[in-house]
Protein backbone atom coordinates (compact mmCIF):
# COMPACT_ATOMS: atom_id res chain seq x y z
CA UNK A 1 0.00 0.00 0.00
CA UNK A 2 2.38 2.57 1.17
CA UNK A 3 4.75 4.13 -1.93
CA UNK A 4 6.89 6.44 0.40
CA UNK A 5 9.01 3.74 1.69
CA UNK A 6 9.21 -0.22 1.94
CA UNK A 7 9.95 -2.95 4.41
CA UNK A 8 13.04 -1.18 5.54
CA UNK A 9 10.67 1.68 7.10
CA UNK A 10 9.10 -0.99 9.42
CA UNK A 11 12.49 -1.89 10.79
CA UNK A 12 13.43 1.28 11.42
CA UNK A 13 10.28 1.92 13.23
CA UNK A 14 10.76 -1.46 15.36
CA UNK A 15 14.26 -1.01 15.67
CA UNK A 16 13.87 2.93 17.39
CA UNK A 17 11.00 1.53 19.58
CA UNK A 18 12.65 -1.62 20.94
CA UNK A 19 16.57 0.33 21.57
CA UNK A 20 14.62 3.17 23.63
CA UNK A 21 12.48 0.43 25.50
CA UNK A 22 15.59 -1.82 26.35
CA UNK A 23 17.58 1.11 26.82
CA UNK A 24 15.35 1.94 29.33
CA UNK A 25 14.91 -1.21 30.89
CA UNK A 26 18.39 -1.87 31.14
CA UNK A 27 19.20 1.63 32.98
CA UNK A 28 16.54 1.19 35.48
CA UNK A 29 18.06 -2.85 36.03
CA UNK A 30 21.27 -2.05 36.19
CA UNK A 31 21.06 1.51 38.63
CA UNK A 32 18.36 -0.91 40.80
CA UNK A 33 20.89 -3.00 41.12
CA UNK A 34 23.72 -1.24 41.55
CA UNK A 35 22.31 0.71 44.82
CA UNK A 36 21.68 -2.61 46.16
CA UNK A 37 18.90 -2.56 47.96
CA UNK A 38 19.99 -4.93 50.88
CA UNK A 39 16.43 -6.57 51.51
CA UNK A 40 15.31 -7.64 47.93
CA UNK A 41 16.25 -10.54 46.13
CA UNK A 42 17.15 -11.36 42.69
CA UNK A 43 14.19 -12.29 41.73
CA UNK A 44 11.96 -9.41 43.25
CA UNK A 45 14.84 -6.86 41.27
CA UNK A 46 13.43 -8.75 37.92
CA UNK A 47 9.95 -8.44 38.84
CA UNK A 48 10.07 -4.97 39.80
CA UNK A 49 12.17 -4.35 36.45
CA UNK A 50 9.37 -6.14 34.23
CA UNK A 51 6.94 -4.11 35.41
CA UNK A 52 8.61 -1.49 35.16
CA UNK A 53 9.46 -1.94 31.66
CA UNK A 54 5.65 -2.64 30.71
CA UNK A 55 5.04 0.67 31.66
CA UNK A 56 7.48 2.21 30.33
CA UNK A 57 7.51 -0.01 27.32
CA UNK A 58 3.42 1.07 26.92
CA UNK A 59 4.42 4.83 27.24
CA UNK A 60 6.93 4.69 24.53
CA UNK A 61 4.44 2.95 21.87
CA UNK A 62 1.93 5.31 22.99
CA UNK A 63 3.85 8.05 22.21
CA UNK A 64 5.53 6.30 19.28
CA UNK A 65 2.14 4.97 17.93
CA UNK A 66 -1.05 5.35 19.41
CA UNK A 67 -1.60 9.09 18.83
CA UNK A 68 -1.29 8.51 14.90
CA UNK A 69 -3.39 4.83 15.30
CA UNK A 70 -6.18 7.06 16.60
CA UNK A 71 -5.91 9.59 13.67
CA UNK A 72 -5.71 6.90 11.25
CA UNK A 73 -9.31 5.72 12.93
CA UNK A 74 -10.87 8.57 12.81
CA UNK A 75 -9.90 9.30 9.50
CA UNK A 76 -11.78 6.19 8.63
CA UNK A 77 -14.77 6.85 10.53
CA UNK A 78 -14.95 10.58 8.83
CA UNK A 79 -14.21 8.81 5.42
CA UNK A 80 -16.97 6.39 6.31
CA UNK A 81 -19.03 9.65 7.06
CA UNK A 82 -18.20 11.37 4.39
CA UNK A 83 -16.92 14.00 6.46
CA UNK A 84 -13.73 15.43 5.00
CA UNK A 85 -13.10 18.28 7.44
CA UNK A 86 -9.36 19.52 7.97
CA UNK A 87 -8.00 15.59 7.19
CA UNK A 88 -5.44 16.39 4.61
CA UNK A 89 -3.53 19.58 6.48
CA UNK A 90 -1.94 17.80 8.80
CA UNK A 91 1.91 17.54 8.28
CA UNK A 92 4.23 14.39 9.39
CA UNK A 93 7.55 14.27 10.58
CA UNK A 94 8.61 10.96 11.62
CA UNK A 95 8.80 9.86 8.14
CA UNK A 96 8.32 5.76 9.34
CA UNK A 97 5.53 3.35 7.66
CA UNK A 98 2.83 5.12 10.01
CA UNK A 99 3.02 8.47 8.08
CA UNK A 100 3.11 6.51 5.14
CA UNK A 101 0.11 5.29 5.94
CA UNK A 102 -1.41 8.16 6.79
CA UNK A 103 -0.19 10.90 3.92
CA UNK A 104 -1.53 7.34 1.61
CA UNK A 105 -4.77 7.39 3.55
CA UNK A 106 -5.18 11.36 3.72
CA UNK A 107 -4.68 11.26 -0.58
CA UNK A 108 -7.39 8.84 -0.39
CA UNK A 109 -9.65 10.90 1.42
CA UNK A 110 -8.94 13.70 -1.29
CA UNK A 111 -9.59 11.84 -3.97
CA UNK A 112 -12.49 10.49 -2.70
CA UNK A 113 -13.84 13.96 -1.25
CA UNK A 114 -13.29 15.27 -5.59
CA UNK A 115 -15.14 12.51 -6.79
CA UNK A 116 -18.02 12.85 -4.95
CA UNK A 117 -18.06 16.34 -5.16
CA UNK A 118 -17.73 15.95 -9.03
CA UNK A 119 -20.35 12.79 -8.60
CA UNK A 120 -22.72 15.37 -6.94
CA UNK A 121 -22.65 18.02 -9.31
CA UNK A 122 -23.37 15.27 -12.09
CA UNK A 123 -26.46 13.89 -10.66
CA UNK A 124 -27.46 17.71 -9.36
CA UNK A 125 -27.20 18.47 -13.28
CA UNK A 126 -28.95 15.30 -14.18
CA UNK A 127 -31.50 16.25 -11.85
CA UNK A 128 -32.28 19.80 -13.33
CA UNK A 129 -31.80 18.70 -16.76
CA UNK A 130 -34.23 15.72 -16.57
CA UNK A 131 -36.88 18.49 -15.16
CA UNK A 132 -36.11 21.03 -18.18
CA UNK A 133 -36.35 18.29 -20.34
CA UNK A 134 -40.34 16.71 -19.43
CA UNK A 135 -41.27 20.46 -18.83
CA UNK A 136 -39.91 21.45 -22.16
CA UNK A 137 -41.41 17.91 -24.17
CA UNK A 138 -44.80 18.80 -22.57
CA UNK A 139 -45.60 22.04 -24.81
CA UNK A 140 -45.63 20.73 -28.23
CA UNK A 141 -46.82 16.87 -26.87
CA UNK A 142 -50.53 18.13 -25.69
CA UNK A 143 -50.03 20.73 -29.12
CA UNK A 144 -49.99 17.36 -31.06
CA UNK A 145 -52.37 15.82 -28.44
CA UNK A 146 -54.71 18.43 -28.89
CA UNK A 147 -54.61 18.47 -32.82
CA UNK A 148 -55.23 14.79 -32.89
CA UNK A 149 -58.43 14.65 -30.21
CA UNK A 150 -59.94 18.06 -32.17
CA UNK A 151 -59.73 15.73 -35.61
CA UNK A 152 -60.93 12.69 -34.18
CA UNK A 153 -63.68 14.42 -32.89
CA UNK A 154 -64.82 15.15 -36.02
CA UNK A 155 -63.12 17.83 -37.53
CA UNK A 156 -61.08 14.80 -40.10
CA UNK A 157 -64.15 15.74 -42.43
CA UNK A 158 -63.73 19.05 -42.69
CA UNK A 159 -61.60 20.01 -45.33
CA UNK A 160 -61.19 23.56 -43.92
CA UNK A 161 -59.72 21.84 -40.65
CA UNK A 162 -58.23 18.90 -41.81
CA UNK A 163 -55.23 19.63 -43.20
CA UNK A 164 -54.26 22.88 -41.26
CA UNK A 165 -54.33 21.08 -38.32
CA UNK A 166 -52.28 18.42 -39.99
CA UNK A 167 -49.38 20.72 -40.57
CA UNK A 168 -49.85 22.27 -37.26
CA UNK A 169 -48.93 18.49 -35.62
CA UNK A 170 -46.21 18.42 -38.15
CA UNK A 171 -44.87 21.78 -36.86
CA UNK A 172 -44.82 19.93 -33.58
CA UNK A 173 -43.15 17.07 -34.70
CA UNK A 174 -40.19 19.00 -36.50
CA UNK A 175 -39.78 21.16 -33.20
CA UNK A 176 -39.71 17.60 -31.20
CA UNK A 177 -36.99 16.40 -33.54
CA UNK A 178 -34.94 19.39 -33.15
CA UNK A 179 -35.05 19.72 -29.54
CA UNK A 180 -33.85 15.98 -28.78
CA UNK A 181 -31.10 16.67 -31.31
CA UNK A 182 -30.23 19.72 -28.92
CA UNK A 183 -31.05 18.02 -25.91
CA UNK A 184 -28.29 14.99 -26.70
CA UNK A 185 -25.72 17.43 -27.69
CA UNK A 186 -26.35 19.74 -24.70
CA UNK A 187 -25.99 17.03 -22.73
CA UNK A 188 -23.02 15.88 -23.76
CA UNK A 189 -21.12 19.99 -23.98
CA UNK A 190 -22.32 20.52 -20.55
CA UNK A 191 -21.07 17.10 -19.06
CA UNK A 192 -17.66 18.48 -20.71
CA UNK A 193 -18.02 15.22 -23.10
CA UNK A 194 -17.70 17.03 -26.38
CA UNK A 195 -14.02 17.71 -27.40
CA UNK A 196 -13.73 19.85 -30.11
CA UNK A 197 -11.13 18.81 -33.22
CA UNK A 198 -9.48 22.52 -34.12
CA UNK A 199 -8.01 22.07 -37.71
CA UNK A 200 -7.14 25.53 -40.14
CA UNK A 201 -10.24 26.46 -41.91
CA UNK A 202 -10.87 28.96 -43.92
CA UNK A 203 -13.11 30.75 -42.51
CA UNK A 204 -14.80 32.80 -45.98
CA UNK A 205 -15.44 29.16 -47.07
CA UNK A 206 -17.88 27.98 -44.29
CA UNK A 207 -19.61 31.50 -43.79
CA UNK A 208 -20.40 31.43 -47.41
CA UNK A 209 -21.46 28.03 -46.96
CA UNK A 210 -23.61 28.49 -44.28
CA UNK A 211 -25.14 31.89 -45.38
CA UNK A 212 -25.84 30.05 -48.67
CA UNK A 213 -28.25 27.00 -46.74
CA UNK A 214 -30.06 29.73 -45.19
CA UNK A 215 -30.97 31.83 -47.73
CA UNK A 216 -34.29 30.25 -47.81
CA UNK A 217 -35.29 30.96 -44.60
CA UNK A 218 -33.96 34.25 -44.61
CA UNK A 219 -36.34 35.12 -47.52
CA UNK A 220 -39.00 33.36 -45.89
CA UNK A 221 -39.22 36.10 -43.40
CA UNK A 222 -37.99 38.81 -45.16
CA UNK A 223 -35.11 38.97 -44.50
CA UNK A 224 -32.14 40.41 -46.33
CA UNK A 225 -28.88 37.94 -45.09
CA UNK A 226 -25.76 39.10 -45.79
CA UNK A 227 -21.73 38.85 -46.01
CA UNK A 228 -20.13 41.62 -45.06
CA UNK A 229 -16.20 42.50 -46.37
CA UNK A 230 -14.26 39.33 -45.16
CA UNK A 231 -10.93 38.54 -46.37
CA UNK A 232 -10.53 35.24 -48.56
CA UNK A 233 -7.46 34.63 -46.99
CA UNK A 234 -8.17 34.30 -43.16
CA UNK A 235 -7.58 30.98 -41.37
CA UNK A 236 -8.55 30.24 -37.86
CA UNK A 237 -8.39 27.65 -35.69
CA UNK A 238 -11.71 25.47 -35.09
CA UNK A 239 -13.52 22.77 -34.99
CA UNK A 240 -15.42 22.44 -38.58
CA UNK A 241 -18.41 21.01 -37.92
CA UNK A 242 -18.87 22.93 -34.28
CA UNK A 243 -17.99 26.22 -36.11
CA UNK A 244 -20.25 25.64 -38.26
CA UNK A 245 -23.28 25.09 -35.64
CA UNK A 246 -22.12 28.48 -33.92
CA UNK A 247 -22.94 30.74 -37.11
CA UNK A 248 -26.32 28.81 -37.71
CA UNK A 249 -27.45 28.94 -34.30
CA UNK A 250 -26.46 32.85 -34.54
CA UNK A 251 -27.39 33.23 -37.80
CA UNK A 252 -30.90 31.54 -37.10
CA UNK A 253 -31.74 33.94 -34.16
CA UNK A 254 -30.70 37.34 -36.68
CA UNK A 255 -33.28 35.51 -38.21
CA UNK A 256 -36.20 34.89 -35.69
CA UNK A 257 -35.85 37.70 -33.63
CA UNK A 258 -35.62 40.95 -36.26
CA UNK A 259 -38.24 42.77 -37.74
CA UNK A 260 -39.89 42.51 -40.77
CA UNK A 261 -37.47 43.61 -44.00
CA UNK A 262 -34.52 43.51 -41.32
CA UNK A 263 -31.31 42.63 -42.16
CA UNK A 264 -28.89 40.21 -40.80
CA UNK A 265 -24.43 40.61 -41.49
CA UNK A 266 -22.13 37.93 -40.94
CA UNK A 267 -18.73 39.61 -40.76
CA UNK A 268 -14.70 38.62 -39.93
CA UNK A 269 -11.90 40.64 -39.30
CA UNK A 270 -8.64 40.72 -37.53
CA UNK A 271 -9.58 41.53 -33.67
CA UNK A 272 -7.91 44.76 -33.33
CA UNK A 273 -7.03 44.12 -29.26
CA UNK A 274 -5.32 40.72 -30.37
CA UNK A 275 -3.74 40.51 -33.97
CA UNK A 276 -3.45 36.65 -33.64
CA UNK A 277 -7.12 36.40 -33.25
CA UNK A 278 -9.90 36.74 -35.81
CA UNK A 279 -13.49 38.71 -34.63
CA UNK A 280 -16.40 37.08 -36.36
CA UNK A 281 -19.41 38.79 -35.64
CA UNK A 282 -23.09 38.40 -36.79
CA UNK A 283 -24.91 41.66 -36.87
CA UNK A 284 -29.25 42.07 -37.02
CA UNK A 285 -31.16 44.72 -37.19
CA UNK A 286 -34.08 43.15 -35.01
CA UNK A 287 -35.24 43.29 -31.37
CA UNK A 288 -32.21 43.93 -29.58
CA UNK A 289 -32.06 42.63 -25.87
CA UNK A 290 -32.21 44.15 -22.61
CA UNK A 291 -29.17 44.66 -20.60
CA UNK A 292 -30.68 42.73 -18.01
CA UNK A 293 -31.24 39.86 -20.32
CA UNK A 294 -27.81 39.98 -21.73
CA UNK A 295 -26.18 37.51 -19.81
CA UNK A 296 -28.83 35.39 -19.31
CA UNK A 297 -29.93 34.61 -22.68
CA UNK A 298 -26.83 31.93 -23.11
CA UNK A 299 -28.77 30.17 -19.96
CA UNK A 300 -30.54 26.89 -21.23
CA UNK A 301 -33.38 26.88 -21.92
CA UNK A 302 -33.58 30.48 -21.51
CA UNK A 303 -35.86 32.95 -23.72
CA UNK A 304 -37.07 36.46 -23.57
CA UNK A 305 -40.34 36.33 -24.75
CA UNK A 306 -41.42 32.51 -24.65
CA UNK A 307 -44.69 32.77 -26.86
CA UNK A 308 -42.58 34.36 -29.63
CA UNK A 309 -39.82 32.03 -29.19
CA UNK A 310 -42.13 28.87 -29.32
CA UNK A 311 -44.07 30.74 -32.35
CA UNK A 312 -40.46 30.32 -33.95
CA UNK A 313 -40.01 27.57 -32.86
CA UNK A 314 -37.50 28.34 -30.00
CA UNK A 315 -36.37 26.50 -27.81
CA UNK A 316 -33.71 28.16 -25.52
CA UNK A 317 -30.98 25.65 -26.52
CA UNK A 318 -28.77 27.26 -29.38
CA UNK A 319 -26.96 29.80 -27.76
CA UNK A 320 -26.02 27.93 -25.06
CA UNK A 321 -25.05 25.02 -27.21
CA UNK A 322 -22.73 27.83 -28.93
CA UNK A 323 -21.34 29.29 -25.27
CA UNK A 324 -20.03 25.94 -24.51
CA UNK A 325 -18.71 24.89 -27.85
CA UNK A 326 -16.51 28.80 -27.81
CA UNK A 327 -15.50 27.54 -24.14
CA UNK A 328 -13.90 24.32 -25.46
CA UNK A 329 -12.54 26.49 -27.98
CA UNK A 330 -11.02 28.79 -24.78
CA UNK A 331 -13.46 31.64 -26.23
CA UNK A 332 -16.21 33.39 -25.51
CA UNK A 333 -19.48 35.07 -26.71
CA UNK A 334 -19.78 38.97 -26.86
CA UNK A 335 -23.22 40.42 -27.05
CA UNK A 336 -24.13 43.73 -28.00
CA UNK A 337 -27.30 44.82 -28.35
CA UNK A 338 -29.81 48.10 -28.28
CA UNK A 339 -33.25 47.64 -27.38
CA UNK A 340 -35.51 47.90 -30.50
CA UNK A 341 -32.30 48.60 -32.87
CA UNK A 342 -30.81 45.15 -33.17
CA UNK A 343 -27.78 43.35 -31.80
CA UNK A 344 -24.23 41.74 -32.53
CA UNK A 345 -23.07 38.43 -31.26
CA UNK A 346 -19.31 37.95 -31.90
CA UNK A 347 -16.29 35.98 -31.39
CA UNK A 348 -12.62 35.71 -32.00
CA UNK A 349 -10.88 32.64 -33.11
CA UNK A 350 -7.04 32.13 -33.01
CA UNK A 351 -5.52 32.34 -36.50
CA UNK A 352 -4.08 29.31 -38.10
CA UNK A 353 -0.64 30.60 -38.68
N1 LIG B 1 -30.44 38.13 -32.32
C1 LIG B 1 -31.28 38.19 -31.30
N2 LIG B 1 -32.05 39.27 -31.10
C2 LIG B 1 -32.93 39.35 -30.07
N3 LIG B 1 -33.10 38.37 -29.15
C3 LIG B 1 -32.35 37.26 -29.30
C4 LIG B 1 -31.42 37.09 -30.36
N4 LIG B 1 -30.82 35.89 -30.23
C5 LIG B 1 -31.38 35.32 -29.15
N5 LIG B 1 -32.29 36.11 -28.59
C6 LIG B 1 -33.08 35.84 -27.37
O1 LIG B 1 -32.37 34.89 -26.60
C7 LIG B 1 -33.17 33.72 -26.38
C8 LIG B 1 -32.28 32.50 -26.37
O2 LIG B 1 -31.75 32.25 -27.66
P1 LIG B 1 -31.40 30.76 -28.07
O3 LIG B 1 -30.82 30.79 -29.43
O4 LIG B 1 -30.62 30.16 -26.98
O5 LIG B 1 -32.81 30.02 -28.06
P2 LIG B 1 -33.99 30.01 -29.12
O6 LIG B 1 -33.59 30.72 -30.37
O7 LIG B 1 -35.21 30.50 -28.41
O8 LIG B 1 -34.17 28.46 -29.41
P3 LIG B 1 -33.21 27.49 -30.22
O9 LIG B 1 -31.99 28.28 -30.61
O10 LIG B 1 -32.92 26.39 -29.25
O11 LIG B 1 -34.00 27.05 -31.38
C9 LIG B 1 -34.18 33.72 -27.51
O12 LIG B 1 -35.35 33.03 -27.14
C10 LIG B 1 -34.43 35.22 -27.71
O13 LIG B 1 -35.38 35.65 -26.77
MG1 LIG C 1 -31.67 30.17 -31.26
Amino acid sequence: MSTNSGNNAFFYLAFRISLVISLVAFIIIFFTLWLHIPKITAFQYAFIATIVILIVSYEVVRYFIQKRITRIETALIQLANKQFEELYEETYIRKDELDDVIIDLNKTVLSTEKELQRLNRLENYRKEFIGDISHELKTPIFAIQGFIETLLDGALHDERVNRSFLEKAMRNVTRLNILTRDLMEISKLETGELRSDLQSVTLKDIISDVVDNLQYKANNESITLKIGNIDPKIEVLADRNQLRQILINLIENGIKYNKPNGQVTVTARIYPKNPTKTLVSVTDTGLGIEPRDIPRVTERFYRIDKSRAREKGGSGLGLSIVKHILEAHGEQLIIDSIINQGSTFSFTLQNAD
